[in-house]
């Protein structure tokens, strides 16, 4: 009959259409700002690769390094509107979805990188994952890239000797805040330009790990570099909620399981880049090297410490006090 004849053709088309729902692809699309020969960029291309293997035509990987999709200051907004499902920002870049991670950005707060990791795993650094959830977006873990070094055009051995030099910062208040303890000037610019202001002499120095200096070519327009060790460069491995949930729960434990592990090799490329991107800046002697005896770091640390006080109630004093505690 008729109403059977339509039964059956509906069911028909039901299961053509579910079949091909389950067949379809998933994308992710992982944008970020440094080169491939880096932590991020090693650690991206290895989630690709696990990826890959493991869920072969079910989900597929494009990475996009060098701001080539979106720059810092887009791409979390991207993600929100779905143009991008996985980034890994620095974590001094979240400031209009959190001002918790702040904590990341307090000068001398953390003594190495294994304080870093302790604080991370420790039970405020994973409830931090959770900090931007109101915006829709979700912390899947951290990466790491290193401490910080100050480069700049000019000699710097105590804090007086930033007075009135210009440095490109991240879109970050804490680190505003930093350089104005040293009465320097701090212009937030995204990671795309440093290179071309540093050269153009449109500033005058910039905060970076090793590994951004030396892959970057920072220090090829930078006469000077001070090994300050002075804070902390990781990112926060980050995705939309609405995407990360749309995918089927058997797969999205493989691509979880699988982003943990290039995150696990991009923290051990971190490590190694940390003192192979140092010697190769220093034996290039394109940028000469300072390093601070402990009565000059000492200065250093007494200039910019009491940022940690202004902060305090956007970051939480508990917040703080774990961070101190894992040094
Ligand atoms: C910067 O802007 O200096 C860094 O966040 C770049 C990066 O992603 O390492």
């Amino acid at each position: 009959s008729l109403t059977k004849n339509m039964l059956g053709l509906t069911t028909a088309l039901l299961c053509a259409f579910s079949l091909n729902v389950s067949a379809e692809q998933i994308e992710i699309k992982f944008s970020h700002v440094v080169t491939e020969n880096t932590p991020k960029g090693q650690m991206a291309l290895k989630f690709k690769t696990l990826v890959e293997e493991r869920l072969d035509g079910q989900v597929v990987v494009k990475v996009f390094p060098n701001s080539q999709l979106f720059g810092d200051n887009k791409v979390l907004e991207a993600m929100q509107l779905g143009d991008v499902q996985l980034a890994a920002p620095s974590l001094s870049k979240f400031k209009k979805y959190t001002k918790k991670l702040q904590v990341f950005d307090l000068p001398f707060l953390f003594n190495d990188m294994a304080a870093v990791e302790r604080f991370q795993q420790g039970e405020h650094g994973q409830k931090l994952l959770n900090s931007i959830k109101r915006k829709g977006l979700q912390g899947l873990g951290y990466l790491h890239n290193g401490m910080k070094q100050l480069s700049s055009s000019s000699e710097m051995t105590t804090p007086a000797d930033l007075q009135g030099k210009k440095f490109r910062i991240m879109s970050s208040d804490v680190l505003a805040a930093q350089f104005h303890a040293v009465d320097a000037v701090p212009v937030k610019k995204p990671f795309s330009e440093v290179f071309t202001l540093l050269q153009t002499k449109a500033i005058d120095g910039q905060e970076n790990t090793w590994s951004n200096i030396y892959s970057k070519k920072f220090f090829e327009v930078q006469e000077h570099i001070t090994e300050s060790n002075h804070g902390v460069l990781d990112y926060l491995v980050v995705t939309s909620r609405d995407f990360w949930y749309s995918m089927p729960k058997d797969i999205r434990k493989d691509v979880k399981t699988a982003l943990d592990e290039a995150i696990a090799y991009g923290n051990e490329i971190a490590s190694q880049k940390s003192e192979v991107d140092k010697q190769r800046i220093a034996e290039s002697k394109r940028a000469t090297i300072k390093e601070l005896s402990s009565e000059e770091r000492q200065q250093w640390v007494e200039a910019m410490k009491p940022v940690w006080k202004r902060f305090e109630k956007q970051i939480g004093k508990n917040v703080i006090d774990a961070a101190i505690a894992a040094n």
